[in-house]
């Protein structure tokens, strides 16, 4: 099994990137279009783990839990039986919005926690689950504490990026329409240079005569077109025909002072510079056939007496994942 590299910098970019976008408040993570699918072909895959607990008291622990979606899903699905405990663990800042600490008692949140170090002792888990997650970990050494962690006849469920995804060819297309518009003759670069005119304009100057406010306007129009032409060619624009939009709506509210609408496109660039992060993530981490092959083995090795199964993912929209389940034989 090939374990994922990176540096000190990487985990530290990494973390601050989930750490923001977990802020905002969002329970999934998804890209694009696809954000909220989680009810289709995902939702039954988790629905099949967990119709498969028995009806006693269950211990739960989710890695990489994001805003906990999935841990949500499991306190819904066994809503009215008692002794549900679940610890869900992630690298970033959480700030799971939905949590209600009187309704979610025995539901337990962990930041700062990486799945190839974790917390707790021994063989603590009936189940461990992650969504989207482990495979973003240095996959030995998470697999190693995942298994120490559960206890003997315990189940292992694990949805995972395919390379082969339909989330993966949206990401690619997402990441290419996040550099040109961070590029450095790209949208956010040419608003940036033209916001200061604009806002002489407003302050009842006419700057249309000076060759700075001139060069900046043309490189804008510039920009402009390059974006429509994007737009036009790429299999998912949505990010494009957000940014526009969004720019417009910047220039139409500037007033004499540029200096509240530069803050706020540096804010809206640091976004994206994290959505970059993010999206280049699950492209990287997703699995090809060997890769999951090579888990697949790892895990029956480790769990002789464990049923391994692996299976894809899909739905209407195309292929979302590999579902990986080890349960008791
Ligand atoms: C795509 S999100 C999935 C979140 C959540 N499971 C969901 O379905 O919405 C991936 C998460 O993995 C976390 N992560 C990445 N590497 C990690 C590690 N080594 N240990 C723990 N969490 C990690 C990130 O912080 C991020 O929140």
């Amino acid at each position: 099994m090939e374990p994922t590299h990176d540096t000190a910098a990487d985990a530290s970019a990494r973390r601050a990137a989930w750490s923001a976008y977990w802020a905002t408040g969002g329970l999934h993570s998804c890209v694009g279009s696809f954000d909220g699918n989680y009810s289709g072909a995902i939702g039954a895959f988790w629905r099949g783990v967990f119709t498969d607990l028995p009806d006693g008291p269950v211990r739960a622990l989710d890695l990489a839990t994001g805003n906990g979606a999935l841990p949500r899903l499991l306190w819904e699905h066994r809503a009215g039986r008692p002794g549900l405990e679940v610890d869900a663990v992630d690298l970033a800042r959480l700030a799971p919005a939905w949590l209600d600490p009187g309704q979610h008692a025995g539901l337990r949140f962990h930041s700062g926690v990486a799945m190839e170090h974790l917390p707790f002792p021994d063989a603590s888990f009936d189940l461990v689950t992650s969504q989207y997650g482990f495979e973003y970990a240095h996959r030995e050494a998470a697999l190693a504490e995942a298994l120490r962690v559960l206890r003997p006849g315990g189940r292992l469920a694990l949805v995972m990026h395919h390379a082969g995804s339909v989330l993966v060819r949206v990401g690619r297309s997402e990441l290419q329409n996040q550099a040109l518009l961070l590029a450095p003759d790209g949208l956010l670069s040419a608003t940036a240079a033209v916001l200061p005119w604009v806002a002489r304009a407003r302050a009842g100057q006419d700057p249309s005569g000076e060759p700075d406010a001139l060069r900046a306007r043309t490189d804008y129009n510039a920009a402009i077109q390059a974006l429509a032409a994007a737009i036009a060619g790429s299999d998912a624009p949505d990010l494009l025909v957000e940014a526009r939009a969004w720019v417009n709506r910047l220039l139409a509210g500037t007033g004499p002072d540029p200096a509240p609408a530069l803050a706020t496109l540096a804010t809206y660039r640091e976004g994206l510079v994290g959505a970059g992060l993010r999206t280049g993530e699950l492209i990287e981490h997703a699995l090809d056939d060997e890769q999951s092959a090579a888990l697949v083995s790892a895990l029956q090795a480790a769990r002789p007496a464990g049923r391994v199964r692996v299976g894809l993912v899909s739905q209407a929209e195309g292929l979302l994942g590999w579902g990986l389940r080890l349960d008791p034989a």
